[in-house]
C-alpha cells in the first residue's frame, strides 16, 4: 500500500464549508421540517440574466453543428475573452496574453500555490479565506497545526481586527514570502484604500516576494475611491499577481468562471519571468475553461449582461443592508457589508463555533464562524448577503426573535 501524503495527513479537520454543510445536515436529520436559511457560505441565489442565458443557449445550439462545434480551447481561454477582461476589468493596464482564463479563483488558488513550491514562506491576512493555507498546508509549504494557536508552523498570520482596521502590520510580513491579501475581504468585509494598498505594494516589493491579490469580491465596490484592482497601485505590476472571478457578479457560483492575471513584468531572483512558468503548469494540469461557461463569461462582460448584473449586486447589497442594520440594532458591532457582500460581527462572551450553533439551533439561520478563518476570528459570526430577498426577510425576523434585547 503506499503512504499517506504527509501534508495532506496535516489537514486535522474537514474544509469549513464541508463542516458547515455536516452540521447543518446533522440539524436537518434531528428536525425533519424546520426549515434552515443560508447566510452562510457565500453561494449566488439569483438566476443567470437574460443576455448570458441567451449567449449559452447560442453556443450551446452552435456546438451542435458542425461548423460551430469545438473541441479543446487554448488552456489559457478564448482569446476574445482574455481581451475583453483585459479591456472592461482592467481598462488595459493588463495584456490579455497575461490573463488566464481558469475554472475560478479557488481552483487557481491551488494552481498558484504549485508556482512557488514547498520551499515558500506564506503570509496572509489572519482571518482569511481558508483554501489559501489549507492548499499551502497540501503543497508541504507548512508544518503541524499548532492545536492550541489554531496556526500552522510555518505560516506568518497577520492580524486583522477591528484596532487595525482589519489592515495588518506590513513590517511583519517576513522577506521573500509569498503574500495572500483579499480586498473587499472575505471575511471581513473591509477594503484597502488606495493608500493602503500603496503601502502593500511597497512593503512586499522591499522584502522581495510576490503578493496575491484576490479581487472576486471587486464588482462590490460602490464607492469610487476605492482600488478594486491591485494594478491600479503603481507599480504593483513587478509584485503583484491577481486572481479574480465571474462566481460573484454574475452568479456563476455552479457555470465555473474566473481568471488569473500574472504580469510579464513579474520575475523570479534570476530574472525569469513567473508568467511563463504559470502558463507551464496551465497547459499541464488543467484543459480551459468550459466553452459555455466562457460564452456567458463574454457575455457578462457586454454592455447587457454588466448592466444586468450590476443590478444583481444591487440586490445582495440591498441584503446587506437589511441584515446589518438588524445585527445592529440587537447591539452587536458589525464590520462590513456596505462595499462587500459579507458582514463580520462581533458576538462577544461566545466562542464563534457556540455562536453559530446557538444561531442554527435558535433561529435556524446558517452563518459562518469567524474561528474558521484564523484564530483572529474567534469571536466573530460572518453573515453572507448572498440569499433570496424574502429569505433574507424571515431570517432577520428570526434574528430579532433570538436576539431580542430584554426588555425591548
Ligand atoms: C465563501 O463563502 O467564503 C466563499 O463563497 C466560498 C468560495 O468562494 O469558495
Amino acid at each position: 500500500m503506499l503512504t499517506r501524503n504527509p501534508h495532506l495527513a496535516r489537514l486535522k479537520s474537514r474544509y469549513l464549508f464541508s463542516e458547515i454543510g455536516r452540521r447543518r445536515r446533522e440539524f436537518a436529520d434531528a428536525h425533519p421540517g424546520v426549515r434552515v436559511i443560508s447566510l452562510g457560505i457565500g453561494d449566488t441565489t439569483e438566476p443567470l440574466v437574460a443576455p448570458i442565458v441567451a449567449a449559452v443557449r447560442e453556443r450551446a445550439a452552435a456546438m451542435g453543428t458542425r461548423e460551430g462545434y469545438a473541441g479543446y480551447g487554448d488552456e489559457q481561454g478564448l482569446t476574445a475573452l482574455r481581451q475583453k477582461i483585459a479591456e472592461v476589468v482592467y481598462r488595459g493596464q493588463v495584456a490579455p496574453e497575461e490573463v488566464f482564463v481558469s475554472d475560478g479563483c479557488k481552483c487557481d488558488i491551488g494552481r498558484l500555490q504549485l508556482l512557488f513550491g514547498p520551499a515558500a514562506h506564506l503570509a496572509v491576512q489572519d482571518p482569511s479565506y481558508p483554501a489559501y493555507v489549507d492548499s499551502a498546508v497540501i503543497t508541504g509549504m507548512t508544518g503541524d497545526l499548532i492545536e492550541a494557536r489554531g496556526q500552522f508552523a510555518g505560516i506568518t498570520y497577520l492580524p486583522c481586527h477591528a484596532d487595525n482596521g482589519f489592515f495588518p502590520v506590513l513590517e511583519a510580513i517576513p522577506h521573500r514570502s509569498l503574500v495572500y491579501f483579499c480586498s473587499p475581504n472575505n471575511p471581513t468585509g473591509a477594503v484597502a484604500t488606495r493608500a493602503q494598498l500603496t503601502q502593500l505594494v511597497t512593503a512586499v516589493r522591499e522584502r522581495r516576494g510576490v503578493l496575491v491579490f484576490d479581487a472576486a469580491y471587486s464588482a462590490f465596490i460602490r464607492d469610487e475611491g476605492l482600488p478594486r484592482s491591485i494594478y491600479e497601485i503603481p507599480g504593483a505590476r513587478e509584485v503583484a499577481i491577481e486572481t479574480s472571478s465571474f462566481s460573484k457578479p454574475a452568479g456563476f457560483t455552479g457555470v465555473r468562471l474566473g481568471w488569473t492575471v500574472v504580469p510579464r513584468d513579474l520575475r523570479y531572483e534570476d530574472g525569469a519571468a513567473v508568467h511563463d512558468d504559470f502558463n507551464r503548469i496551465v497547459t499541464t494540469v488543467f484543459n480551459g475553461a468550459s466553452v459555455f461557461a466562457q460564452a456567458a463569461g463574454l457575455a457578462a462582460l457586454g454592455p447587457d449582461g454588466l448592466a444586468a448584473t450590476r443590478r444583481q449586486i444591487d440586490h445582495y447589497m440591498g441584503n446587506a443592508r437589511l441584515i446589518r442594520e438588524t445585527l445592529e440594532q440587537a447591539g452587536f458591532k458589525v464590520f462590513g457589508g456596505v462595499n462587500a457582500p459579507y458582514l463580520w460581527a462581533r458576538i462577544p462572551g461566545k466562542t464563534s463555533w457556540e455562536a453559530f450553533d446557538e444561531l442554527l439551533y435558535q433561529a435556524h439561520v446558517v452563518a459562518t464562524p469567524g474561528s474558521g478563518f484564523g484564530p483572529a476570528g474567534e469571536g466573530y459570526l460572518r453573515f453572507s448577503a448572498f440569499a433570496h430577498r424574502e429569505d433574507v426577510e424571515e431570517a432577520i425576523g428570526r434574528l430579532r426573535r433570538v436576539f431580542a434585547k430584554p426588555g425591548s
